[in-house]
């Protein structure tokens, strides 16, 4: 089956991207991560995507007059690339609702929390200050509303009575790491069936 081809937008480190590549090179995995984006000049994944042989580039958002001239170049560059599939990876622009109606059904984002649950910032924070006991990540599809898409994929842990922000995101983050590619490959499967 052919491979759909896969954008991931980043903003910083890009660890769940690196997973994704690594994921999509395996030989029956239904995606391929063609080109990884960053609105972020500085984003230390860029060089990470390079070295596994990603096509990366940055599209500052700095440079553009408003949010949406911003989302036609990336949309242009993504067009360009016959780029079938996003994934948003800590990718910390909200999108608006003229590009999210463009890629409706083919946009997909990782959020630490268990959704619907702490939608937008400091989830684990807020996680501890509700005093959880279980916190997660959710894949989901992007809407117009922040997080409040469908979820594709959730995954949960323990909150442990020690835990404080940074220790959740820590122990979080490789459970994002394993959840990405699964949700992936699920939505990339639909796809190759439908198409
Ligand atoms: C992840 O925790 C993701 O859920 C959140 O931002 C973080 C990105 O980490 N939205 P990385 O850039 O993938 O390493």
């Amino acid at each position: 089956m052919r491979k759909i081809r896969t954008a991931v937008l980043i903003s910083g480190r890009g660890s769940n991207m690196v997973s994704l590549v690594k994921a999509s090179k395996g030989k029956n995995y239904p995606a391929q991560i063609n080109l990884v984006i960053s609105n972020n000049l500085d984003a230390a994944g860029l060089d990470k995507a390079k070295d596994l042989g990603i096509m990366a580039l940055a599209i500052d958002h700095r440079d553009f007059k408003n949010r949406k001239q911003f989302e036609a170049a990336l949309d242009a560059v993504l067009k360009e690339a016959k780029i079938e599939l996003i994934c948003c990876a800590g990718f910390m622009r909200v999108l608006t609702p003229w590009f999210v109606s463009r890629w409706e059904g083919r946009l997909l984002n990782i959020h630490p929390s268990l959704l619907p649950k702490y939608k937008g910032l400091n989830t684990h924070e807020r996680a501890l200050e509700a005093g959880d006991k279980e916190h997660g990540c959710t894949v989901h599809y992007v809407t117009a509303e922040l997080d409040a898409g469908e979820t594709i994929l959730q995954s949960r842990m323990k909150v442990l009575p020690n835990d404080t922000p940074n220790s959740l995101a820590e122990r979080l983050l490789p459970i994002e790491q394993a959840t990405y590619p699964d949700a992936l490959k699920l939505v990339a499967t639909q796809i190759q069936s439908s198409t």
